[in-house]
């Protein structure tokens, strides 16, 4: 239990940690006695800039008290030359004032793809928040580095002042993972009272915030902490906004190594004995992922909770794709994504574009709802409209290959079949800033020889199970009745965004959508880091079968 060791263990390391600490400018940093725990509340964050909020335990310091524990962003470590092939994304000359770059790890495909949606979710919040015009960084690192295991973090500046966003892999199952997978789920609860320990003990700290954001994905999908071990084996939680005096301010728990030990799950022990023991990261023990049936259409994670509205924005956080909370002492979920398991999720889809004169319209549509949707792109349109594609970028939406020409991609083969996947790849990744991890195949022609050929790319191939026929009615109407009459949870609906009629509808379907309490996700936060290259998916996340739609194969609109 980690109260009863913190009081075990207060004569021994008290003194050593007892003290409170005021930094200077915006940090105030307190470190409570007690060996089990510690709390810095580590910035202000009154949204401007935190200039005030150390103030929060000023006057009560002492002139002799020791010098804090190191922030745990802080003390990463930059393990990057022991990640083979790793280059370097960046995304700071896609719009200004963004400076966005983050490594790319082609060996470690499901931890690319994540810290990918992890950005695009970075830069969606950035726009919804209304401070496009404004700066944002951000900057990613690899700290922890073992032969089958690796960690991520992401640091950038929001609202509430810098929060990381951490993402955990492990070769195995090419599984990407947040902080909450660091510790096993029957823990948790003891993770939530050592937490409840450490801040009963600091004025002004309001611990029913800590225990609200312990029930919440971390950022950037949620107001949850990103957790982060040292090699010490000390365990830091970094909370993005508690509540601190009666304001938001982040706040970082530390739980000593003796506390942590025994909460960590068998991936968290793996990650603390990387960072214990770094070693270069070894691709040859990447495997596939399972959760996948039959021909690979369909997607089943093994946990599928009952579905449920999203959670209200809280104005301390993000503000899109907010998941239930997960109720007191159960873990909330450490997918990379928001949590589909609790959500009713649909991915809205739009094909054929960047269009030059319906792109802005369609994304100005989308934020307005804060709505996440994915782009799939003819890379001749890319080609021609670069800057369309690189906006949508920056506007944080995903962007999928459409292949080069539309042409009928099962009809193809050898050198013309390579070069309509290749060259688009290419033309979005010179745009874009990054190549896609998604790729739609014209009429949803596709067979094992496509398959193999844009799984090559890394991708996988996203097909549809609503297909609004937008392309053919060419009525708002029409398009809104469509998505009505077919969308069920888990859908995957295809629009495309060339036609003006499409995107007349887009406002209505997205009232609808939210009424009846859905939430769009990307095609790539549907698949809850699930989906494989070289396969292909008719639906994101499903609870009953459903078959194939007639066409959906052999040519639908596409
Ligand atoms: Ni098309």
């Amino acid at each position: 239990m980690a109260h009863a060791g913190r009081h075990e263990r207060k004569a021994e390391t008290g003194p050593r940690r007892r003290g409170v600490i005021i930094g200077a400018g915006a940090a105030g940093l307190v470190v409570l006695g007690g060996g089990a725990a510690a709390l810095v509340a580590t910035q202000g964050g009154d949204g401007s800039g935190g200039s005030d909020g150390g103030g929060l335990f000023a006057g009560s310091g002492r002139s002799t008290t020791p010098p804090p524990p190191p922030r745990a962003v802080d003390s990463l470590a930059d393990e990057s030359s022991k990640v083979p092939e790793i280059a370097t994304t960046d995304l700071s000359g896609l719009a200004d004032p963004r400076s966005v770059s983050f490594p790319r790890l082609p060996r470690a495909r499901g931890l690319s793809e994540a810290l990918d949606m992890a950005v695009n979710k970075i830069l969606r919040e950035h726009v919804y928040s209304g401070a496009e015009a404004s700066a944002l960084s951000v900057t990613g690192t690899v700290f922890a580095a073992g032969a089958d295991v690796l960690g991520a973090a992401l640091l950038h500046t929001d609202a509430q002042g810098e929060v990381p966003a951490v993402v955990y892999y492990r070769s195995a199952e090419d599984r990407p993972f947040t902080s909450p997978g660091l510790i096993a789920p029957e823990r948790w609860a003891d993770l939530e009272k050592a937490v409840a320990s450490a801040a009963g003990d600091v004025e002004g700290v309001d611990a029913a915030s800590l225990a609200h954001a312990l029930q919440q994905q971390p950022r950037p999908w949620g107001n949850g902490p990103a957790i982060i071990p040292l090699k010490d084996g000390t365990l830091h939680l970094v909370f993005p906004a508690a509540t601190v005096a009666g304001k938001p301010a982040a706040a970082e728990v530390i739980l000593d190594a003796a506390t942590a030990k025994p909460l960590l799950s068998e991936d968290g022990t793996a990650v603390l004995a990387a960072l214990a023991s770094p070693a270069p990261f070894d691709p040859a023990t990447v495997t596939d992922p399972p959760g996948t049936k039959g021909d690979a259409d369909y997607i089943q994670p093994p946990e599928v909770g009952a579905p449920a509205s999203p959670r209200e924005a809280d104005p301390t956080g993000p503000d899109s794709q907010l998941a239930p909370l997960s109720g007191p002492g159960v873990r909330p979920s450490p997918v990379a994504a928001p949590d589909a398991t609790r959500l009713k999720a649909v991915a809205l889809t739009f094909d054929d574009g960047p269009d030059p004169n319906l792109n802005q319209p369609l994304r100005d549509a989308l934020n307005e709802h804060r709505a996440a949707s994915t782009f799939y792109f003819i890379g001749k349109n890319v080609k021609e409209y670069a800057s369309w594609c690189a906006k949508t970028a920056a506007n944080g939406m995903e962007i999928g290959s459409h292949s080069w020409s539309h042409v009928q991609l099962s009809a193809q083969s050898g050198d013309k079949l390579n070069d309509e996947v290749v060259k688009p790849t290419d033309e979005i990744a010179a745009a874009a800033g990054r190549p896609p991890f998604v790729m739609r195949p014209p009429y949803g022609a596709r067979n094992d020889r496509v398959d193999e050929a844009v799984g090559a790319q890394g991708q996988s191939s996203q097909i549809w199970d609503v297909d609004t026929l937008d392309w053919k009615t060419k009525s708002a109407p029409k398009n809104v009745s469509a998505v009505q009459g077919a969308t069920v949870r888990g859908s995957i609906v295809l629009m495309h965004e060339i036609h003006p009629t499409s995107v007349e509808a887009v406002p209505d379907i997205l009232d609808w959508l939210d009424e009846n309490g859905y939430t769009l996700l990307t095609s790539s936060e549907l698949g809850q880091n699930q989906m494989r290259a070289g396969k292909h998916y008719m639906q994101g996340l499903v609870t009953h079968e459903i078959a194939p739609p007639a066409g959906a194969s052999d040519g639908g609109a596409g």
